[in-house]
């Protein structure tokens, strides 16, 4: 028979029990937690800042760098700015509180994204500038293209289609320092022919937050103060030069005129092979995103990166890799964008 000590004990074994029970379960759940927290201390934490995902490009460089990232065994977080500069320096805040070890940022606006190289710095957190440039600021790397040769690339192919009479420029964000090396770029090869009279520049327009619309905008607002008397458009990107194919359309001279664009989006590929656009600049998105992620791993690490070049920014000479950019034309888009597989023959060749 069961004495009351016999219900002592047992109902203490039991409290000892359910208490034990009790410790036990957040336990595991505790050190699943904890583990988790700990690698996630140990695996290198990378931010990611965009200016923006309007263009098709950014959505293919997020992706790439997310996966390289994870390839290598770290974590990122990405961060659109939506083309706005206090919502990107924000944003720049928020993944420095959360920890990271190194910002990879795609700045809105060269200049007012100084201050988050500042905000970086003051957290022990580097900077690698991604594509674009930073600039007047202690910026610790910057990877991207050989972007002055973009724009030499891209006027040089229209003049090998049109080399006298008019020519209307419609430029990038000039925000964004690529912009103003595209259009450097695109100068080194027209000014010569500027100067010899064989061309006469029309129109020469930087793009609102390289917004198609404002630039077919523009581009109408070009062929209404010349008459539509206008013999070819260097366009900085695909973006604008869609908006600038959309302005000729309505003149019928889309298809008529050379027409230049960059960064190989599938409409514009397309629009190659339908011959109402002359050309795109391939840029390995692969590549870049690769090497930004190698980039970042070795920084989080504390390495210093011995670069081929440097990039001065206005305060420093930036270390810098410099990738090649192509001329595509419908005469290479298999050997080059396709063998790539940066797109697939199907996408472009059938009509959507
Ligand atoms: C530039 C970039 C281009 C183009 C543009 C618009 O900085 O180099 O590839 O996409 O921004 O987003």
């Amino acid at each position: 028979m069961k004495t009351f000590k016999n219900y002592l004990v047992g109902g203490a074994t039991f409290i000892l029990l359910l208490t034990l029970v009790a410790c036990s379960e957040p336990t595991s759940e505790k050190s699943a937690a904890e583990a988790k927290l700990i690698t996630e201390q140990d695996t290198v934490f990378i931010g990611f800042l965009l200016d923006t995902l309007q263009d098709e490009r950014w959505y293919n460089d997020k992706e790439l760098f997310e996966e390289e990232v994870a390839n290598l065994g770290g974590r990122v977080k990405t961060l659109a700015a939506n083309g706005l500069d206090d919502v990107q320096i924000s944003q720049a805040e928020l993944l420095i509180e959360e920890g990271v070890d190194v910002l990879v940022v795609v700045p809105r606006d060269a200049a007012a994204s100084a201050a988050i190289v500042e905000l970086a710095h003051e957290a022990d957190v580097k900077v690698i500038s991604y594509d674009r440039l930073i600039t007047n600021s202690d910026l610790d790397y910057y990877i991207s293209f050989d972007n002055e040769r973009v724009g030499e690339l891209q006027a040089q192919e229209i003049v090998n289609n049109v080399d006298t009479g008019n020519f209307a420029y419609i430029g990038g964000a000039e925000s964004d320092n690529n912009a103003i090396l595209f259009r450097q770029g695109a100068m080194n090869i027209l000014q010569p022919l500027i100067d010899s009279g064989d061309i006469e520049l029309v129109y020469d327009q930087y793009t609102e937050g390289w917004n198609p619309d404002v630039a077919e905008e523009n581009m109408l607002s070009a062929l209404d103060e010349q008459g539509d008397d206008i013999d070819a458009v260097v366009a900085a990107n695909d973006g604008t030069a869609g908006g600038v194919i959309n302005a000729l359309s309505t003149v019928g001279l889309d298809g008529e005129i050379p027409v230049s664009g960059q960064d190989a989006e599938l409409n514009a590929v397309r629009r190659i092979v339908d011959g109402t656009q002359t050309m795109t600049v391939y840029k390995s998105i692969n590549t870049l995103a690769v090497q930004a992620a190698e980039m970042a791993f070795k920084v989080a690490a504390g390495d210093d990166i011995p670069t081929e070049t440097t990039v001065n920014n206005g305060q420093i000479d930036v270390p810098s890799i410099l990738l090649e950019p192509i001329t595509v034309t419908e005469d290479n888009i298999d050997e080059t964008i396709i063998q790539d597989g940066y797109l697939n023959e199907e996408d472009i060749y059938t009509t959507p």
